[in-house]
């Protein structure tokens, strides 16, 4: 793909015309030239019962595989359920105010971070003080991924982490449950129960100059 033919796929921060704002466009306005990937995926509560193509599943981990880590260790671990059975156990992990629409998804995954590094090398056997945020980009990746194939991914910190590794049987002494991931494909949010069907739809952002910051910290906040 040549340059132009790139920049041509990107959402530019022109003011859209009033009778032609989409919900995107009006809650998600862009600040600058950016992938619509990054704009258009959104974390939905309302999943439909359709199946996953298992070849679709690993996929999704494979591009999860890819992302950068310290030392290059990889220390995610995705442990991840489809049939019905392990679906209903992996419900049982989930903090309540997330098992009440996250046990419809037709993949439900947990991640994990390895606590030490595992390969070998000079940092073998001491703690890895990036296993999360090297797991976050993991996840990011593998979000980003299901967005690109038409799927949906819902992250969630609220879960039963001793729960978590008892249930699935990951060793405590071995890797931390960083959250669990809800995947499956966008339904209307009839089926969901308030409060969460009110709030179903893509969430705005800080504006780019409060968070990106040239040269000096800024403490200046609208609110
Ligand atoms: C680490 C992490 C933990 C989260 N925990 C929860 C959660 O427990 N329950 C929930 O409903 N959403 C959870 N979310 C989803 C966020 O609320 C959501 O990503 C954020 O509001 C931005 O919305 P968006 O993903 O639709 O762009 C979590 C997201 C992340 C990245």
């Amino acid at each position: 793909m040549s340059d132009t033919e790139t920049l041509s796929t990107m959402i530019r921060p022109t003011a859209v015309p009033e009778g032609s704002q989409t919900l995107l466009s009006r809650v998600r306005p862009v600040e600058a030239e950016v992938n619509p990937m990054f704009v258009e995926r959104w974390s939905p509560r309302a999943f439909s019962d359709e199946p996953i193509p298992a070849e679709t599943v690993r996929t999704l981990f494979e591009a999860a595989r890819w992302a950068p880590s310290s030392a290059n260790e990889q220390p995610w671990l995705f442990v991840y359920a489809v049939s019905p059975e392990d679906r209903a156990r992996f419900a049982q992990g989930l903090a309540p105010m997330n098992r009440v629409w996250a046990e419809r998804a037709p993949v439900l995954a947990f991640l994990f971070a390895r606590s030490r590094f595992d390969q070998d090398g000079p940092f073998h056997g001491h703690a890895n003080p990036t296993a999360s945020f090297d797991a976050g980009a993991a996840w990011m990746s593998l979000a980003l991924q299901a967005h690109l194939v038409g799927l949906s991914t819902h992250a969630m910190g609220g879960i039963e982490r001793e729960e978590v590794h008892r249930l699935l049987g990951v060793p405590t002494t071995e890797f931390s449950a960083v959250i669990g991931i809800a995947i499956g494909h966008r339904a209307e949010p009839v089926a969901l129960p308030e409060p969460y069907a009110a709030r179903e739809g893509p969430s705005p952002r800080r504006p780019l100059s409060e968070m990106a910051q040239e040269g000096h910290f800024s403490a200046s906040r609208k609110n």
